[in-house]
């Protein structure tokens, strides 16, 4: 039975990577800010444990790895992410692009680097990141959203490099783009459903072999230029 370390598991993408995983009999080790306010994720059936983790308590991503040492996890997936806005140049507020790139690059290359030895124990040895096409420089024909953009490029790059620097243990290091699911931050709008977008995501990660690692995924399985 596989062992699953999911971030930002309360709702939208990651809640629904918890549900699958679950469902499909895995080990889940749901991680969230506030469990005492994660009632879906704490509802769902399985052998699914809550963690408090906020990914940008460095100190804290410590903490969890230490009291999950001797733990051996399968498959991280680095969910937890946030976008503040889509400000185009002359109206950004450079607090919030700190917090952004502390959200969504350097918490989750974090948790990566303190949860290697439970994967190295593990037999999945894969590590997922949630990107996106706005952290494509390829693909950036629109502007805008400068801040989530930076941190998704910036998490694209670190997480090459991590994959590069770890396949010597054996890693399989993706960058994935869930597609445009709707949730908090996909909107009412978004073209995909956060089942199918997992469902997809699921099997990129199950398909990948070493000559995937470091590469830049969607959810349906296409390479994204970087
Ligand atoms: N939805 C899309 O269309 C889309 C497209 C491309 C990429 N993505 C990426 O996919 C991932 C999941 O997105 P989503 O649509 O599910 O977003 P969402 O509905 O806004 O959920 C975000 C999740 O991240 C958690 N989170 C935020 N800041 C955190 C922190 N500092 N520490 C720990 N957890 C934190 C939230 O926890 P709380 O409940 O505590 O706030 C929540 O569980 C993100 O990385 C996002 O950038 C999404």
């Amino acid at each position: 039975m596989a062992t699953v370390l999911i971030t930002g598991a309360s709702r939208g993408i990651g809640l629904e990577f918890a549900r699958q995983y679950a469902a499909d009999g895995a080990r889940v080790l749901a991680t969230c800010r506030d469990p005492d306010r994660a009632a879906a994720l704490a509802a769902l059936a399985g052998d699914v444990t809550l963690h408090r983790l906020d990914v940008t308590d460095l100190a804290g991503v410590d903490a969890l790895a230490e009291t999950l040492a001797g733990e051996a996890i399968d498959i991280l997936v680095n969910n937890a992410g946030m976008l503040s806005s889509g400000q185009r140049a002359g109206g950004i507020d450079f607090d919030a692009w700190e917090e952004e790139l502390k959200v969504n690059t350097i918490g989750p290359i974090k948790v990566a680097l303190a949860f290697l030895p439970h994967l190295k124990r593990g037999s999945g040895r894969r590590i997922a990141f949630l990107s996106s096409t706005l952290g494509s420089i390829a693909e950036n024909t629109s502007g805008a959203y400068m801040l989530y953009r930076s941190s998704k490029a910036g998490l694209n790059a670190a997480g090459r490099s991590l994959a590069i620097d770890t396949a010597q243990d054996g890693m399989i290091v993706l960058l994935l783009h869930p597609g445009w699911v709707r949730t908090d931050m996909g909107g009412p709008h978004a073209a995909i459903t956060p089942e199918a977008s997992v469902q997809g995501l699921r099997q990129v990660i199950a398909d990948a072999g070493p000559e995937k690692s470091g590469r830049f995924f969607a959810y349906d399985g296409r390479e994204i230029p970087w």
